[in-house]
């Protein structure tokens, strides 16, 4: 068992399709060929074309953050449950709750207004990395360079032809080493077509949250309208469907180990091409601080969620957020550990250096790279820890003084702008406010406050703020005094006092805040962190910034036969893998897909994580599952592939060999939540829900069959081995 397990982490390289998150523009030159040899039946042109319709016009960015996918000529749009929730929270009232009912329309008119939810299309992408480093030297100081930058870009955004409704972005990639232009269009009229209850779209909530096996039904619909040509428009009653130039077809042929898979959407952020110290710093000093606090204040909140059914509701979403990283963090240190990053890392380093050391040409541009790189990692870590920690505990995870730095920004404007302006921001904020105090319990807060308040006078220095909240703590002989003082005394936490407050002149508004316990604790720690952290991040980072930028072009110089994705910079790309199981440690392996027999193996009545709703059991009972099954009977729930996806991947559309839906990206699995900083064949999966789940899930569940009328399914497609 031992030798398989090592056996196939040392083949894993060559067996498993390496890893990448890959610009649809540059698939043809850069992975065609790959693809194919590992199993893709259609062109590079068919995924992505500047001009004639291709796959990528059915792929959006959901909502800021997500990805989407349209599964039909009007305009059905596909995401995950959890890309949708705050969307279907606000539609949610007592009476009508669809987090906790679902929800499907019955037909056009009972699709419901989601405000402020937006779809953004890439019309086409375009290298302008020669405009926009025109002008630009290696010898000017980084400012320089940005600003002459700057001017480029505006100026390449004046010279590029786009539609009135079309938007222009363009962005950095591999270091700031090459620029890419989008077209884009937003659309702004989404409308909520139907969604599983939580028990079946957010099935095993936290617990599950970053693990395989797991057996979430993750996914909701909505419907993009556009006006009557098509186009982006705000909200109008009469806007229409919108019949985009590709929706992808659904496949119900399923997928087997070993099957080639796509996973294309929107990646938010990697950093693959760290050094060893840099990624050090991340696995073994800030993952550690931030991890160490927030199970502070998870603790803190889930004990209070536990006594109080209304407390429960409240703080829910806000919990699920926190532990969300929280736990990613953790996956992340443990797995950059276990499966040797650094060592990883470091090998590469050895060899850069070697080669490097080869070359006289090579060594005089950069010989000396990596010894400063390090160094500068280095002088930049006990400042990128106090940034950590001053952001979890004082804004992430604390809400009181949270809510003490935005009401400075109030005092701000008016310091800068004057009373006009501060009566805007004031309108502004107002409704902020409302929602804050609909889920906020003071009494919770108090006991994070206490806790976060002792974490900081413990682990970070006298100058950032340590010494303050140590001799604030004693004047009130301990933290939860403090906390209580402050408590007591501040209008912030006191929804009728800080409302009352209101409606005072911008004077009374600033004079009662400035002296106002809870802002002036805030205030002390950001002047702090302003004036002894903050200059020196802006000194050490724009210097980071240029050898990074330089260490990215050089290993693409010096590794000449290796190919080279850019970090995700949350843009349009694409990802392929097969469906694989894996082996995190000796003697276990898991398999590649999980069935609704697992989602009854994990049903705890009335939980409120593994519920099973009633008529979910049912089907399960009477195995209705009709076309959607496996061919020996089962009902498939999820899946996993080698396919290299990060956060901004949720929602994104899996792939067969032909471009048809298989699946939706939703997770990665725990042993590989590394994948960031150190992705491993052998080791990393994301995961999927199965598309024939979610059809299941509309028509013998939902009773919406209704919606797969104006999908295009195909069947039978797939070549049998
Ligand atoms: N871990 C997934 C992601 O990073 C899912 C998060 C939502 N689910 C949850 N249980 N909080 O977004
Ligand atoms: N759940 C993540 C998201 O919202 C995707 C999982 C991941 O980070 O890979 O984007």
């Amino acid at each position: 068992m031992k030798k398989n397990f090592l056996l196939l982490l040392l083949l894993a390289p060559f067996l498993l399709p390496a890893q990448g998150m890959w610009l649809p523009l540059l698939l043809e030159k850069q992975n065609e060929k790959d693809m194919k040899a590992l199993g893709l039946k259609i062109s590079a042109d068919d995924l992505y074309h500047g001009v004639d319709p291709s796959v990528k016009d059915a792929i959006c960015m959901f909502d800021g953050g997500c990805t989407g996918e349209v599964i039909s000529p009007d305009g059905l749009l596909l995401t995950n449950h959890h890309c949708g929730f705050s969307a279907i929270q606000q539609l949610s009232t007592l009476e009508n709750n669809y987090i906790e009912n679902g929800y499907w329309a019955t037909d056009r008119s009972t699709e419901l207004p989601a405000p402020g939810v937006t779809a953004m299309f890439v019309s086409r992408m375009e290298d302008v990395t020669a405009l926009a480093l025109q002008n630009v030297s290696e010898s000017m100081a980084e400012r320089d360079r940005q600003s002459q930058i700057d001017k480029n870009i505006a100026q390449i955004k004046v010279n590029t032809k786009k539609e009135k409704w079309e938007e222009l972005l363009i962005r950095p990639f591999y270091n700031g080493n090459q620029y890419f232009l989008f077209v884009t269009q937003t659309f702004k009229d989404l409308r909520f077509v139907g969604a599983p209850p939580s028990s079946i779209g957010k099935f095993g909530s936290d617990t599950d949250n970053w693990v395989w096996p797991r057996h979430t039904g993750d996914f909701s619909m909505f419907r993009i309208y556009a006006d009557k040509d098509g186009h982006p428009a705000p909200y109008q009653v009469d806007n229409v469907p919108y019949h985009p130039r590709q929706f992808l077809p659904i496949s119900l042929d399923g997928i087997e180990e070993g099957d080639f898979t796509m996973v294309y959407g929107f990646p938010g952020r990697t950093d693959e091409y760290l050094t060893a110290t840099a990624v050090a710093q991340t696995g073994e000093v800030l993952d550690p601080a931030k991890v160490a606090i927030r199970d502070r204040s998870l603790k803190i909140m889930d004990g209070f969620m536990r006594k109080d059914p209304a407390v429960k509701i409240a703080y829910v979403a806000k919990y699920a957020s926190i532990a969300n990283a929280w736990k990613k963090w953790l996956g992340e240190m443990q797995g950059l550990k276990t499966y040797k990053a650094l060592d990883i890392k470091n090998r590469y380093e050895a060899e850069f250096t070697q080669r490097v050391e080869q070359n006289a040409d090579l060594k005089y541009r950069f010989g000396n790279l990596l010894p400063r790189l390090r160094q500068l990692y280095k002088d930049q870590e006990p400042y990128i820890f106090a940034r950590d920690y001053y952001s979890e505990t004082c804004l992430r995870n604390n809400e009181i003084l949270a809510q003490a730095a935005s009401l400075n920004s109030l005092i701000e404007v008016f310091d800068k702008n004057g009373a006009v302006f501060f009566a805007q921001k004031q309108r502004d904020i107002a409704p902020a406010l409302n929602s804050f105090f609909k889920d906020y319990r003071p009494e919770v807060d108090e006991a994070v406050f206490a806790a976060m308040a002792e974490l900081y006078a413990q682990n970070t220095k006298p100058e950032w703020g340590a010494d303050f909240v140590q001799k604030e703590a004693a004047k009130y002989g301990g933290f939860p005094q403090l906390a209580a003082h402050i408590f007591q005394n501040s209008v912030i936490p006191n929804r009728e006092k800080l409302q009352a407050l209101f409606t005072e002149s911008p004077d009374k508004v600033a004079e009662t805040l400035r002296k106002d316990p809870a802002f002036v604790f805030w205030k002390t720690l950001n002047d702090a962190f302003q004036t002894n952290v903050q200059p020196k991040l802006q000194e050490i980072q724009p210097q980071i910034n240029l050898l990074q930028r330089q260490y990215m072009a050089a290993q693409m110089v010096v590794f000449k036969e290796k190919k080279f994705f850019p970090d995700a910079n949350s843009t349009l790309r694409l990802t392929y893998g097969k469906v694989r199981g894996f082996s995190p440690r000796d003697a276990v392996s898991y398999e590649y897909q999980t069935t609704l027999d697992g989602v009854m193996e994990k049903y705890i009545p009335g939980d409120y994580e593994f519920d099973v709703p009633q008529k979910l059991r049912d089907l399960w009972q009477s195995k209705d599952y009709g076309q959607y099954a496996t061919p020996d009977g089962r009902l498939p729930v999820a899946f996993i592939a080698s396919n290299h996806t990060t956060g901004g991947n949720s929602g994104s559309p899996a792939l067969d060999a032909r471009g048809n839906l298989i699946g939706l990206n939703f997770d990665r699995v725990w042993e590989g939540t590394m994948s960031d900083l150190n992705y491993n064949p052998a080791i990393c999966r994301n995961i999927m829900v199965d598309v024939r789940y979610v059809l299941f899930i509309v028509d013998k569940f939902g009773g919406a069959g209704y919606l797969l009328q104006e999908m295009k399914l195909v069947k039978g497609k797939k070549k049998k081995r």
